[in-house]
């Protein structure tokens, strides 16, 4: 295993170019599948998630090639409906093979996720969506089955306990991009990678529409084609490196991205005391001392993203005044805060859902553990602004999700090193 070596206190300064968003990628690869032919996708992110979705895709028979940053899949040679625990386990993302196997092929077998490092992330969902398409839907021996002779289009409402689910609203809107009929979701998830994936649809030759908004229609199409398609920029990416200029007192220029899609970040931001400029396709950011703390609620987009709950509580960590962060997604998604701490961060958990973070003038480098991909972004961004040496374990979390983080970081002048990690189990 690999960790981080970061030495902190340099004011990071240049220009990032943000790359593809992971979670547009993961299930536009998967909605390939719903072609039946070959698909070219541009800025695709080389990141760990991206193989394990191709490795899923290659298991059912799809063959895929890269060839610089551009990736081709074949999904024409299919011979299995099968996607294995192994894999699943790996990556839930992999559950979206489901919608587009079952679309194609009338039934589809998939491991069940388990719970992951956020929570017991249910699927309830994604498997009422299929049901009210037609499908027949089991659970047994830890697979999800499906199958239906025909998936036939109807109104659908996908508001869980949690409001609004990205993965069930993009896995049921694929499954009906070929039923017959009209599908409405309602309580759609309104996130740009829904958007993004719904456009790759309407590309190939779907009907979709009221994207961006909280309800789809869905209109099935007897077939869909094999395109050339370019994915939307990494928000989430894009937040992480606004974040890294305002926690280390830097001035970056981020480039290739879509600032709109960040919308509620950069009035956080705004309001915390940082100058931000922007234009369609990048913005600059520079933090001065003047900052003041904050109220975080997060919530699904165009509120704040939980993705962006972990880094930003880096950045209050040294923010003077008390911040306040509820988080409204997942239920255990301060994972970070325990070694936050180590760093020096004092940070209150007042229930499940709600931190106070009282501001600190110094966080010190000191060895620490990534549970999952933002997490690890936020004890990077800690890293960046501690004084000495951090060490960060377990950066397979951020591999998972970040296109070579330390290289980006390096050219804009952070000390951070990837090294093999010998206390690694
Ligand atoms: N939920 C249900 N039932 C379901 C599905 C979801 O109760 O059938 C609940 C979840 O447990 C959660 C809430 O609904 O409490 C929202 O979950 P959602 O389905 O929206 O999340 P997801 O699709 O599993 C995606 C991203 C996450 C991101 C969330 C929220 C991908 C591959 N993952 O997950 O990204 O945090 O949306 O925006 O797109 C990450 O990139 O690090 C990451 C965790």
């Amino acid at each position: 295993m690999e960790k981080f070596i970061v030495s902190g206190g340099i004011p990071l300064i240049g220009t990032v170019h943000i790359s593809g968003a992971k979670n547009a990628a993961l299930p536009i690869i998967a909605a390939s599948l719903l072609t039946g032919e070959k698909v070219v996708l541009k800025r695709i992110p080389k990141v760990s998630d991206v193989f394990t979705m191709l490795e899923v895709i290659g298991t059912l028979g799809c063959k895929s090639k890269w060839q610089n940053r551009v990736l081709t899949i074949d999904t024409s040679n299919l011979f299995s409906t099968e996607a294995p625990y192994e894999l699943i386990k790996k990556m839930r993302a992999s559950y979206y093979v489901l919608g587009p196997l079952l679309a194609r092929f009338k039934q589809a077998k998939v491991a069940l996720p388990g719970g992951c490092a956020l929570g017991s992330r249910p699927v309830d969902l994604h498997m009422n969506g299929f049901n009210k398409l037609g499908a027949k839907v089991k659970i047994e021996h830890g697979y999800v089955s499906c199958e239906t002779k025909e998936l036939h289009g109807n109104r659908i409402i996908l508001k869980g306990l949690h409001g609004p689910s990205v993965g069930a609203t993009i896995n049921v809107m694929m499954a009906a991009s070929l039923a017959t009929g009209v599908t409405t979701i309602e309580e759609a998830a309104r996130e740009p990678e829904v958007e993004d994936v719904a456009n790759f649809i309407n590309a190939c030759g779907g009907k979709i529409t009221g994207m961006g908004t909280s309800i789809l229609s869905v209109e099935g199409c007897k077939k869909l084609k094999g395109i050339e398609y370019n994915i939307i920029p990494d928000r989430i990416e894009t937040g992480t490196f606004v974040i890294a200029a305002a926690i280390t007192n830097g001035r970056l220029t981020i480039k290739e991205t879509k600032p709109e899609h960040n919308r509620a970040l950069l009035a956080v931001l705004k309001n915390y005391g940082a100058q931000v400029e922007t234009d369609k396709t990048s913005l600059r950011i520079s933090s001065q001392k003047e900052i003041n703390s904050v109220s975080i609620k997060v919530a699904p987009y165009p509120d704040f993203p939980t993705d962006l709950q972990p880094p930003i509580s880096a950045l209050l960590s040294l923010t003077p005044g008390n911040s306040t962060i509820v988080e409204s997604i997942f239920e255990n998604r301060f994972m970070h805060v325990p070694e936050l701490r180590r760093l020096g961060a004092n940070i209150e958990m007042l229930d499940r859902y709600t931190v106070i973070i009282r501001g600190v003038k110094q966080l010190s480098g000191a060895p620490v553990m990534a549970s999952d991909i933002r997490a690890s972004a936020a004890l990077i961004l800690a890293a960046l602004a501690a004084k000495g040496e951090t060490h960060i374990s377990r950066i397979y979390h951020t591999d998972r999700g970040y296109e070579h983080i330390e290289k980006k970081l390096s050219k804009i002048g952070a000390k951070i090193k990837r090294v093999l990690d010998p206390n690694a189990p």
